[in-house]
């Protein structure tokens, strides 16, 4: 549609400067005017011309009928109108056809993207998960919603570096150490993973504060002990140093496989162990430019100017902080990356945190500080449940996936019971599911998490995205080649599709713009409504006409094409038979 925008913008210039008036108007401004009317009877196009009185000194009725006069006979116009002052624009079905297929079929699988990134880098820190503690639902919001933006931007043309900052470092492997001293040995490990770790985690937990409910008293001595295990590997005590190492190679050895199951990749796993020695010239600097304060013995930065409270950069120990780390990381990676953009994906708990470092950087005087953007989503919970990680009331993640992929399998055994690759189907088609139940929220909201309604194969659901894929992939195959080339627009429901297909490259941008993955999962269903409403009450292959069927096996072969190229973006394979 931004061509077909293109087009009418550039006549409406013209009809504009034609009017004589005080002003003119740019094509380029009159696009971002036009709108979509919220009724199919108002037109595709409407621009609300009391929006131009005042710079054209004309009045809005006035300008509407001079505006439709110079349309009239425009290629893409099929009907101009002025009704009460709005310019009213419908598009010709038969322009749409061969607009979109054409450009469909020369971008290809890069139709929706473009290259506004061109030349430039995004460097996105996201997943990021804590060693040994849980990987749970909380997780998938950062996970998702990270590389979903990896993949917008790269669909446009950035450079990007995608960045698991694991959390790899801190005082809970001084207590897992003590836990695996203490109740572990190599061969429970070995076997049992990470599930292991995260025992021996949740059980040290409850044993240092106690747990009333389990009737576990506190023991406070046990945290003297980890605080002592992890200063030990801080000063780089071998045998601590070799379990660190170890523990972080089991982690992510699981992380992997989730991440598979995703077609997740990162570029670079530095995590906050790789910083240790990178803080150390930030906060100098913060001292030399006496921007550090000491505060009870901690040394701190003043917010207050900025109504915030004050950022902690050492402790009165002398240790550093979740912001120091940060801050170093920021640094390091301007200068490793020379990014135009650094984007920062976590829950909306850390959106302080975020404010309070990105100012601070600012204050460091770092002209690249407004390159650094934090995306914040949502909270998670489960059949209304919420989650607490040191108790080891979570749902992990990978249990997630598994039960979804369980329940998938039920339902195809059902429906599909001869289906060649049933296993590689009901993973793609179960994690989907979740991913875009996951995704269809905008990202702030908080979401709660109903498996039945992520798995309904009736819903607007990810089970249903792919299988109204997969429906294309079955009418291409029974099409064959074609010889027709004499297309023909003949059925509304093809120009209703036809105008969905045409806004895929709009809704990218709007994506990116907002950072906001849930504008790609309502578009695809947006298609998959359109394409369904075509199948059912369209002939396709069995169309009389051979102008006819050819014209909708094409529609077909664009709709397939189009979800081929947003499901990526949505972190959902696609799978051409279910
Ligand atoms: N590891 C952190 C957590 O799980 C998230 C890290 C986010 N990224 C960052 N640069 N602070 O809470």
């Amino acid at each position: 549609m931004q061509t077909i925008k293109k087009m009418i913008a550039e006549k409406l210039s013209e009809g504009i400067a034609a009017l004589g008036a005080p002003a003119t108007l740019p094509a380029e401004e009159l696009i971002g005017m036009l709108e979509y009317p919220p009724d199919e009877g108002m037109g595709d196009l409407a621009l609300p011309c009391f929006k131009l009185s005042r710079t054209l000194r004309r009045a809005p009725v006035q300008i509407a009928a001079a505006l439709c006069e110079c349309l009239q006979g425009l290629d893409p116009v099929e009907k101009a109108e002025a009704v009460n002052g709005y310019l009213n624009i419908t598009i010709s079905g038969q322009y749409l056809l061969q607009h979109v297929l054409s450009e469909v079929k020369a971008k290809g699988d890069r139709y929706g993207g473009s290259d506004v990134g061109k030349g430039k880098r995004v460097v996105l820190d996201y997943s990021s998960p804590n060693v040994a503690k849980p990987f749970h639902i909380g997780h998938l919001g950062t996970t998702v919603i990270g590389h979903s933006l990896k993949k917008l931007h790269e669909f446009v043309g950035y450079d990007c570096v995608g960045i698991n900052y694991l959390g790899d470092w801190g005082t809970q492997f001084g207590k897992l150490i003590v836990a695996y001293k203490k109740w572990g040995n190599r061969e429970m490990i070995e076997q049992g993973g990470i599930d292991k770790l995260v025992e021996l985690y949740v059980k040290i937990n409850n044993a240092i504060s106690g747990n009333e409910e389990k009737g576990i008293p506190a023991d406070p001595a046990l945290g003297d002990a980890a605080r002592a295990e992890f200063h030990k590997l801080e000063l780089g005590d071998e045998e601590n140093l070799s379990l660190w190492r170890w523990f972080i190679e089991i982690s992510l050895a699981e992380y992997e496989k989730t991440y598979k199951q995703l077609g997740i990749t990162f570029d670079s796993y530095k995590g906050e162990s790789f910083y240790t020695d990178k803080m150390p010239a930030q906060v100098q600097k913060l001292r030399d430019m006496g921007l550090l304060k000491i505060d009870d013995g901690a040394s701190i930065v003043d917010l207050e100017a900025y109504n915030m409270p004050p950022c902690l950069i050492l402790k009165r120990d002398g240790s550093t902080l979740y912001p120091t780390r940060d801050i170093a990381a920021a640094v390091y990676r301007k200068n490793e990356y020379n990014f135009d953009k650094a984007i920062y994906v976590t829950s909306n708990g850390q959106s302080l945190h975020f404010a309070q470092w990105f100012k601070v950087v600012e204050m460091m005087g770092y002209e690249w500080f407004d390159q650094l953007i934090h995306v914040p989503y949502g909270t998670v919970s489960i059949n209304g449940a919420k989650l607490a990680t040191r108790t080891g009331n979570v749902v992990l993640l990978k249990d997630l996936f598994k039960a979804a992929i369980e329940e998938v399998s039920h339902i195809m055994e059902e429906k599909n019971p001869d289906l060649e690759n049933k296993a590689e189907v009901a993973e793609a088609v179960g994690v989907g599911a979740i991913v875009f139940y996951y995704l269809s929220n905008s990202r702030i909201k908080d979401i709660n998490f109903v498996m039945e309604d992520a798995l309904n194969f009736d819903g607007n659901t990810g089970p249903y995205a792919q299988y109204t894929y997969a429906r294309t992939c079955a009418v291409l195959r029974k099409a064959g080649e074609q010889a027709c080339d004499r297309l023909t627009v003949t059925a509304p429901e093809e120009v209703a599709l036809l105008k969905v297909l045409s806004r895929f490259p709009e809704k990218v941008e709007n994506a990116i713009a907002d950072y906001e993955p849930s504008v790609i999962t309502r578009y695809i269903l947006d298609v998959a409504a359109a394409f369904n409403r075509f199948y059912h009450n369209c002939k396709i292959l069995s169309a009389e006409d051979a102008a006819v069927r050819a014209t909708r096996v094409e529609i077909v072969r664009a709709v397939n094409q189009v979800l081929a190229n947003a499901f990526p973006l949505i972190c959902m394979k696609k799978m051409e038979k279910i």
